[in-house]
């Protein structure tokens, strides 16, 4: 009887013990808004465990799409699978529960929804992160590729832009005149934006130019048309950028 005694009381050390080590609940915090990155830049995807317990020897994935195929896998107080080294934890700063990611020089492929997923023993928790990417493409051009009717048409357009910036078109008397104006974009074979805006406009005497804008707070490069009727010759046209903002 004494030996199963023994036994009992051993059991329920060791369940108590066990169960006061996995009771650490923890939650995975990140930010409360998405992260924006310009190509080229490096990148961190913060995130962290709070409370800030020690995550050396906690599982850390990171994954986009499928959690079978992370991006990192951290385990066994190692990097067990990393996809590209461009990636990286700062492993020294696990101890206080920072398991955020980096990415260095950031391409607009990185793009996407980023999964942090922390487990210790049977607890799991994790965060989403978003990560943008943007490209401030190339300055606008104008040409006037048809007149329909009695309008002309204008047409802005630059390449290489993530995400489609902001396009405002004014008249000489610096009246915004977008909303007459269409725009579409298409993805080229690096994933960037080809922009492209349209304006139809009487053919008068006007000036008008076109602007376009990141939506981060970065330079803009405005590009600006001259219309004027000359004689019987109809409408001329001159492009005439300059290097000045709205
Ligand atoms: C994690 O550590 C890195 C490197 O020191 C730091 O830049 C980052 O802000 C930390 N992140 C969090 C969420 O504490």
């Amino acid at each position: 009887m004494i030996v199963h005694t023994g036994l009992s009381l051993f059991i329920l050390w060791f369940l108590h013990h066990v169960d006061f080590s996995w009771a650490e609940r923890f939650t995975v915090v990140g930010p409360s808004h998405s992260i924006v990155s310009y190509v080229g830049e490096d990148v961190i995807l913060p995130a962290s465990l709070s409370p800030a317990l020690d995550a050396e020897g906690f599982e850390v994935r990171w994954f986009t799409t499928n959690i079978y195929t992370p991006l990192l896998l951290y385990a066994d107080y190692k990097i067990i699978n990393l996809i590209d080294s461009r990636r990286a934890l700062f492993q020294e700063k696990l101890k206080s529960g920072n398991v955020s990611l980096i990415v260095q020089s950031v391409r607009v492929s990185d793009e996407g929804v980023y999964t942090c997923l922390v487990a210790s023993g049977p607890l799991e928790e994790d965060v989403k992160i978003t990560l943008n990417v943007e490209v401030l493409g190339a300055q606008p051009s104008i040409t006037m590729s048809s007149t329909e009717g009695q309008k002309t048409r204008l047409e802005c357009s630059a390449e290489k832009w993530n995400p489609q910036p902001e396009v405002t078109w004014r008249d000489m008397n610096g009246a915004d005149v977008t909303s007459q104006s269409t725009i579409k974009s298409e993805r080229d074979s690096e994933g960037l934006l080809r922009v492209s805006s349209v304006l139809l406009v009487k053919e008068e005497y006007n000036v008008f130019s076109c602007l376009m804008r990141s939506k981060a707070p970065k330079p803009d490069w405005p590009s600006e048309l001259n219309i004027y009727s000359e004689g019987s010759d109809g409408v001329k046209l001159s492009s005439l950028p300059f290097a000045q903002t709205f």
